[in-house]
């Protein structure tokens, strides 16, 4: 199996599992490189009380993503700088799990220049090449930066730039260029001329820069613009007229360093990585038959020969083995399936684990800590939670099994529950292997059944049940004659139209005498009470 982020859609350890950057050019040793990554700002165009490198994309906090493909170049130091909901932002950069991370506070946003400056004393220090890069772009592979980086290294640059042509450049930086080619400087939409406007070559946000060159060029920044914000767009004008050598490095892959400003653009941003991650696990070997309802995160991996109905969503670091069925309709986050496992419609999956050949299903939830040994059978309507579920047992209608060990070979009747919650704590029910649960019963927790027992149905399991014995708590049922009649006459309903057919003649039971009665009571009493607790009693 390998991870869909293979080309870096992001996600680092997707991309060391790939192997994929080897194509890629290495980065130069001679200079150390660090790594600035923005994600400060609101996104007011995101129209959104949180932050936009916080809005998820492939179940994803967008600052994955670029810190992901940074990870796979092992900078030094890599500084991300926060502000709006600095300890969420904070908490998603080091979930990315990138080593050297550390942090910087914006407390205002006064722009792009003003973040990078607020990184500064993080970098104190360090001496080397720092790329510079934006929270809000996702796709950015690893081998696009390591080009920069090694662009920005062979011609003994300052600075460099990525830059991409858009058909459509609305909303981004232009790069204006000198009369022989040489880049000039970048103009922000808002402050370009007509003329500017029409310019296709866009900034994409990407920066390789030696951080000696970084800070006098920052220090120069100012806030003479449309938005009244220091630009990082300007040390580009400022470099070229301090004498210093400004390289480009044009990408012709669009979609890799697009940014997302919108939820419009989130979205369609999504569409893309949707269908590309599905193309590439049909490329795989495994079977969509409906790609177009299918959503699959970036994280997940499935086996070949898995066979994935329509609707089914799989989140997190969700893992399908090979020779699955997922029949329609499911959910599964964090989910591991072993091989061969078939999933009916209608389930849900959550930090679960189902073994090989398992079945599930329809409509079954596994909740968090969930592990199903090899060949159980969970069917419709049952709900399990910490549930440890031993080889070939059989949970198949209406139960619930909380905080519960089963053996092997066991079955759990239709509509048994583990009562595990007394209201203040969790209590655990261990049932052995080989045991058979009767319909309808509660095992009051904490409480065991040993291997081999077997539980009536309609028991209330209070004690624990010795291996091989039969627990049963019954009332005894009982007619009472005609009493269907007097009910309806009670209630005034109308007297019976028709006759009922007569009844089968059938000679009535005797009633038993007193004596016998006493007798079948004592024999249920003693199979509900072992003897030792018994003798207690007496
Ligand atoms: C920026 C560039 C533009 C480029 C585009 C590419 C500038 C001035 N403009 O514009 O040339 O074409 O990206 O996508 O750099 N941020 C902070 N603190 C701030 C402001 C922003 O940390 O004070 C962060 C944001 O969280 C975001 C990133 O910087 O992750 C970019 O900010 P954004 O407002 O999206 O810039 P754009 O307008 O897209
Ligand atoms: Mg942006």
């Amino acid at each position: 199996m390998r991870p869909i982020l293979a080309e870096n859609r992001g996600l680092g350890q997707a991309m060391q599992a790939s192997g994929e950057c080897d194509s890629a050019p290495a980065v130069s040793e001679e200079r150390a490189l660090g790594a600035i990554v923005l994600a400060a700002g609101l996104g007011t165009r995101m129209r959104s009380t949180r932050a936009k490198v916080l809005h998820e994309l492939g179940g994803v906090p967008l600052l994955r993503y670029p810190l992901a493909a940074l990870g796979s170049l092992g900078p030094e130091r890599v500084v991300v700088v926060v502000g709006h909901q600095a300890d969420a932002a904070r908490s998603a950069a080091e979930a990315s799990g990138v080593h050297g991370i550390r942090s910087a506070l914006q407390a205002e946003q006064r722009g792009t220049g003003h973040a990078v400056r607020c990184a500064l004393p993080e970098l104190e220090g360090f001496t080397g090449d720092v790329l510079i890069l934006y929270g809000d772009a996702p796709l950015v592979r690893p081998a696009t930066l390591r080009r920069l980086v090694d662009t920005h290294r062979a011609g003994g640059a300052d600075l460099t730039l990525l830059t991409v042509r858009f058909a459509d450049p609305t909303g981004y930086g232009r790069i204006v260029r000198q009369p022989d080619g040489r880049v000039r400087g970048i103009v922000e939409e808002r402050d370009a001329t007509a003329a500017e406007r029409t310019i296709t070559e866009i900034n994409p946000g990407f920066y390789c820069v030696r951080v000696e060159a970084l800070r006098p060029l920052l220090g120069a920044v100012r806030d003479d613009n449309a938005q009244r914000e220091f630009y990082l767009t300007d040390v580009v004008e400022l470099a070229v007229a301090d004498g210093r050598r400004v390289l480009t490095v044009e990408t012709d892959r669009p979609d890799e360093v697009a940014g997302i400003n919108t939820r419009v653009e989130l979205a369609r941003m999504e569409a893309t990585l949707r269908a590309e991650t599905i193309e590439r696990w049909m490329t795989a070997g495994v079977t969509f038959e409906d790609p177009d309802t299918a959503y699959v995160g970036p994280e997940v991996e499935i086996g070949a020969d898995t066979v994935i109905g329509p609707n089914v969503t799989l989140r997190g670091r969700t893992r399908i083995g090979s020779g699955c069925r997922l029949d329609g309709t499911s959910w599964l986050v964090d989910a591991t399936l072993a091989d061969r496992v078939h999933l009916l419609f209608g389930c849900w999956v959550e930090k679960a684990e189902i073994g090989s050949d398992a079945i599930v299903g329809p409509f079954a939830r596994l909740r968090e800590g969930t592990r199903l040994a090899e060949r159980v059978h969970i069917g419709n309507f049952v709900e399990t939670k910490k549930a440890a579920i031993g080889a070939r047992t059989k949970a198949n209608h209406l139960s619930y099994l909380g905080d519960c060990e089963v053996g092997e070979d066991s079955n759990v009747g239709a509509g048994t529950i583990t009562c595990n919650y007394d209201g203040f704590k969790k209590h655990r029910t261990r049932i052995g292997a080989r045991v058979q649960i009767g319909s309808d019963t509660q095992l009051v927790a904490p409480v065991s059944v040993a291997d081999d027992a077997y539980v009536g149905a309609g028991t209330t399991v209070t004690r624990d049940v010795p291996s091989g014995a039969l627990a049963i708590s019954r009332t005894p049922v009982r007619f009472v004659e005609g009493w269907m009649e007097r009910f309806r006459a009670r209630n005034g309903a109308a007297p019976e139209v028709k006759a009922a057919p007569p009844a089968p003649r059938r000679r009535a039971k005797p009633r038993p005498s007193a004596a016998k009665q006493t007798k079948v009571a004592r024999r249920r009493r003693s199979v509900a009470k072992p003897k030792a607790a018994r003798r207690r009693s007496r």
